[in-house]
């Protein structure tokens, strides 16, 4: 693998690995490791599940990830719903209330001094995950069902009515940006501002390339199949 050596990955959970390295999403499906299923199990237990050898696994992520371009289009409709749940619905179940617990204990911190700058940071934050955890139930829970069950069109309908909310989502990270001067802390911050405007920058880029993921890729996979 390019990033790193390739048995360095061995102790990783399925879904890192994904999030990784979403080029490996076509091997695990070629060995049927189902993302969702074994999304939390470590590689290793995953190989002993699908009968493969890890080693074998491995080198077949390495040729994938040196080979496939991180373009997930080419990958099935209810494959890419699986990929997409698995990278990026699955992490933010952990990954949102860590960043709230952290906003709230820098607010605590620094609140007396830099509450101006911080509180409100910490409110766009949480109207993010007000807007995000609803809306990733509702994909989970309506429109990804639809597009397993070969629904494509209705699943299009669902994604094109609900642009809005993406469109929502997409204003409040672009404030979030600008309220954290482009996630750059102020030079008196200490480590677990810093922390937090890390964990918000990569919160950022992640939405970003999820909400693309959904409104070109998936919407494009959907609208070529039904063509046919
Ligand atoms: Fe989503
Ligand atoms: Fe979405």
């Amino acid at each position: 693998m390019t990033q790193s050596a390739p048995h360095s990955v061995a102790p990783t959970t399925v879904v890192q690995l994904l999030r990784t390295y979403p080029a490996a999403a076509c091997v695990l499906e070629r060995h049927k490791i189902d993302f969702l299923c074994r999304g939390n199990e470590t590689l290793e237990q995953a190989c002993i599940a699908a009968g493969v050898t890890l080693p074998v696994l491995i080198d077949e992520i390495d040729v994938a990830n040196r080979t496939v371009r991180l373009d997930w289009s080419n990958l099935p409709a209810p494959v890419l719903c699986d990929a997409i749940e698995a990278r990026f619905h699955v992490p933010l179940a952990d990954e949102l209330p860590r960043l709230q617990a952290v906003a709230e204990r820098v607010l605590m911190v620094h609140g007396e001094t830099d509450g101006a700058t911080l509180q409100p940071i910490a409110h766009t934050l949480d109207q993010i995950v007000g807007d995000l955890v609803p809306h990733m139930a509702a994909e989970e829970e309506e429109v990804f069902p639809l597009i397993r069950d070969g629904q494509g069109r209705e699943a299009v309908a669902f994604i094109r009515a609900t642009q809005r909310e993406h469109d929502t989502l997409s204003t409040l990270l672009t404030l979030l940006h600008r309220q954290t001067n482009g996630f750059t802390p102020p030079l008196h911050a200490g480590p677990q501002w810093r922390a937090l405007y890390k964990g918000l920058a990569d919160l950022e880029a992640e939405t970003r390339e999820h909400i693309r993921m959904e409104d070109e890729v998936l919407t494009g996979v959907l609208t070529a199949a039904s063509q046919f």
